[in-house]
């Protein structure tokens, strides 16, 4: 398996990748049709927002197909507009999943954003999943989730170029999820 920088050639298979990831909804369970899995659709627009950075979009593959993929795009933390990172969608193909391709794309992504003087990566998703690469509750770093609802599922990694505090937002496509 090898990661590298995803290409426009990859932008098909990584939506499918990413419909099949996310095809139950990590929230309530609930199995969703192919058509209507956010996840995939968000990193379409992604790619197309002002806060895209294509050298923060990688992607894992065996030679033959695409295993995994995982973007971080541009975020601020209010009132400064502290440029930070948003990380997200991860997703691993499920044939795939529990093979350590989720842990080998996060590590590359903090590897990559830390070489380039960034600050914090702010997420939501699983503490059990992210505490292993250094991520902890936003709160612990100052760091307000966009939903005060999210509580521990939002959270945060420092990297050299902080500390910061602030509100966290989001890269503008993340708020028509
Ligand atoms: C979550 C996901 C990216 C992990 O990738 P992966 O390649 O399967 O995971 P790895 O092999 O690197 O790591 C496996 C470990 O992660 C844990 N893990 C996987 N998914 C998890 C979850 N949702 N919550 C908590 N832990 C999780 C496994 O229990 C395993 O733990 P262990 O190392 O202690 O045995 C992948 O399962 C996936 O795409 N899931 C569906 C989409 C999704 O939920 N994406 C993340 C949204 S935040």
């Amino acid at each position: 398996m090898i990661v590298r920088r995803e290409r426009p050639a990859d932008h098909a298979a990584v939506r499918a990748l990413h419909t099949l990831a996310f095809a139950q909804d990590p929230v309530t369970g609930a199995i969703r049709a192919a058509d209507v899995v956010p996840e995939a659709r968000l990193v379409d627009e992604l790619r197309e927002d002002a806060g895209f950075l294509p050298h923060l979009s990688f992607v894992a593959e065996d030679g033959e197909r695409l295993l995994g993929h995982v973007i971080a795009t541009r975020g601020w933390l209010e009132p400064y507009g502290t440029p930070v990172l948003g990380l997200g969608p991860l997703g691993v193909h499920p044939a795939a999943q529990g093979n350590g391709i989720g842990t080998v794309l996060v590590h590359a992504l903090v590897a990559v954003a830390e070489a380039c003087g960034e600050r914090l990566i702010a997420l939501l998703g699983a503490p059990e999943y992210y505490r292993r690469f250094g991520f902890v509750r936003s709160m612990d770093l100052a760091v307000e989730p966009p939903e005060p609802a999210w509580g521990d599922y939002f959270q945060a990694r420092l990297l050299s170029g902080g500390p910061v505090k602030g509100a966290f937002r989001y890269a503008e496509p993340f708020e028509r999820m």
